[in-house]
């Protein structure tokens, strides 16, 4: 099968994107509300984009009625939010966290999520998550042609790292212990990847 993406319609060209760039990793992202309460939201179109400055990029479409998703309206207002790498046992929360709920209110309050607070940052992290990346906006563009996503440039300010899941070696170099994490990866429409053997291969001289 061989697929011209520029032949589809775009929910085609979605479906398409979305079955076949795989796994995709997870931004389970904390905002803050206007009223101080979080908002949280999972998205996939997200990955690692530079190391000097710590860039990662998260990519946030409309609502369906074409307003701006809550997450994207709280970080232009607000410059402080935390992605979280959500292990397999959260997809159901993490699932439930992508409903749409009235502007204001929280998916964290109405999940049960508990937050812990961080000594000297303002925003606080979902207790349950072995990994959290604490980030400031460094830049929004927009991408996209009759309906616009938002492209987020995440600086990566501070990383909090369960101690369960990680430890600095006697190289003084840190090792995370994937499987202690279990990431929860993305595939296609309601499709999920749990976390498999880790493979290792050294990089060629
Ligand atoms: C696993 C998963 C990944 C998602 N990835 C994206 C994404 O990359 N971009 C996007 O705009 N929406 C994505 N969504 C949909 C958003 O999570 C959803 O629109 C959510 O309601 C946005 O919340 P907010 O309005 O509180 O920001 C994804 C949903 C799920 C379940």
């Amino acid at each position: 099968m061989q697929i011209k993406l520029e032949q589809l319609p775009t929910p085609q060209v979605y479906f398409t994107m979305t079955q076949t760039l795989l796994p995709r990793p997870i931004a389970w992202l904390l905002s803050e509300n206007d009223d101080a309460s979080y908002n949280l939201a999972p998205f996939s179109y997200f990955n690692a984009v530079c190391s000097d400055p710590p860039l990662a990029i998260v990519s946030i479409g409309k609502q369906d009625d074409g307003r701006d998703k809550d997450s994207i309206r709280n970080i232009r207002e607000r410059h402080e939010f935390v992605i979280h790498i959500a292990s397999c046992d959260q997809l159901a929360a993490l699932n439930q966290s992508s409903a749409t709920l009235p502007p204001g209110e929280s998916e964290v309050d109405a999940s049960n999520l508990e937050l812990t607070r961080v000594k000297g940052l303002r925003m606080p992290r979902l207790s349950d998550c072995k990994i959290a990346l604490f980030c400031e906006r460094h830049d929004i563009q927009m991408i996209g042609r009759k309906k616009q996503q938002s492209l987020l440039f995440a600086e990566i300010k501070e990383i909090y790292l369960d101690d369960s899941c990680a430890e600095i070696t006697e190289q003084g170099r840190l090792k995370v212990h994937t499987d202690k994490v279990q990431p929860l990866s993305r595939l296609g429409a309601s499709e999920y990847a749990s976390f498999g053997e880790v493979l290792f291969a050294k990089r060629p001289d």
